[in-house]
């Protein structure tokens, strides 16, 4: 057993920095081992549920793909096809789920879902994006962060750009926090997190020394920064009419190359958890397109497709580093 047996993955709140860190080496590990097709098997004969009541590539994909070099199977539950949230509740699949399968992923909307199914579950519960957090996806952004910079974590300055109040804005603040970073979010003011969240992450840079940033100014938030990091503006499950609003509020903070240019740092590079909005390219794109005029949204093209970008590598590690969760908690 690891010191993460049995344990759930909800959020970055719920874990030390030691153990987080664990994870991102561990990863490191079965990446380099998967690499040098020296990979060993820690969950063979296990299974895994996968619920998924909002759409995804990567953190399926990653997921599925993670058991079965683990030797693990897989369940894919979709938004649409089983009893969940329609005719069974959250108490009642956790239960039946618990029965059969070794560990549970989840997503949804609400955290509390997701606390629900790890309260009955009795198996560990993964959380692979709720509105509130994102936290299987902060492990492959930090393992990213140390493949392409040479600094220690405590050392590494980050900045996210766009709507900080949903998951992937409260998941950078905290996990910064968490592991001693300079973290920055910049956004105006009305895009910040919940007063919680933010209070949350003062807390922990207290004790990790971390520091935590959260300016609408653009220039000081970029400024010496390693990685520069964004996300749609409008997420999964929000409504088509708060199109205006983001993109009057948020274009001032879309990532170009003169946001790159003004971190002063040649070697900046640029994150992004994807899918991203940088081209014509989607049938979403085309619409935007037709209806305000833009030719991306969060990011240009210019800068997703250059040499700052390394948002393919961070979508790779989607992969190792769930697969040492099931590893850490289930192997
Ligand atoms: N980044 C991420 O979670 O991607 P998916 O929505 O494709 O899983
Ligand atoms: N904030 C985005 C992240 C997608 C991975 C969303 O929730 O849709």
């Amino acid at each position: 057993p690891t010191a993460l047996t049995g344990r759930h993955f909800l959020k970055e709140l719920d874990f030390t920095e030691e153990e987080f860190r664990g994870l991102i080496e561990l990863a490191a590990e079965l990446k380099a081992a998967k690499k040098a097709g020296t990979e060993t098997q820690y969950l063979r004969g296990r299974n895994i549920a996968l619920i998924f009541e909002k759409t995804s590539t990567r953190t399926r994909c990653a997921f599925e793909v993670a058991a079965a070099d683990q030797g693990a199977s897989t369940t894919y539950l979709d938004p649409s096809g089983s009893q969940i949230g329609h005719k069974e509740s959250v108490k009642d699949t956790a239960r039946v789920l618990g029965r059969m399968y070794d560990g549970i992923e989840y997503r949804g909307d609400s955290q509390q879902k997701v606390e629900e199914l790890a309260a009955h579950a009795g198996v560990p519960v993964y959380n692979g994006l709720t509105d509130d957090w994102h936290p299987t996806q902060m492990l492959a952004d930090v393992l990213t962060m140390t493949e392409h910079c040479a600094k220690p974590l405590n050392r590494i300055a980050f900045a996210y750009l766009g709507d900080a109040r949903f998951n992937m804005g409260n998941s950078y603040l905290v996990t910064g926090a968490l592991l001693g970073m300079d973290v920055r979010l910049v956004a105006p003011k009305e895009y910040w997190p919940a007063e919680e969240v933010v209070d949350r992450a003062r807390a922990l840079a207290a004790s990790s020394g971390a520091r935590v940033t959260l300016t609408e100014t653009l220039d000081e938030g970029v400024r010496g920064a390693d990685f520069v990091a964004t996300d749609v503006w409008v997420s999964m499950g929000e409504p088509k009419e708060v199109w205006d609003e983001r993109i009057t509020a948020l274009a001032p903070y879309a990532v170009t190359m003169d946001v790159l240019r003004a971190t002063g740092n040649p070697d900046v590079k640029f994150l992004h958890c994807l899918p991203a909005f940088h081209d014509l390219g989607t049938k979403v794109g085309q619409e935007i397109h037709a209806a305000h005029g833009l030719e991306y949204l969060e990011v240009s093209d210019e800068v997703f497709e250059s040499a700052h970008s390394v948002v393919f590598d961070e979508a790779e590690n989607r992969l190792h580093t769930i697969k040492a969760v099931l590893v850490a908690t289930l192997g």
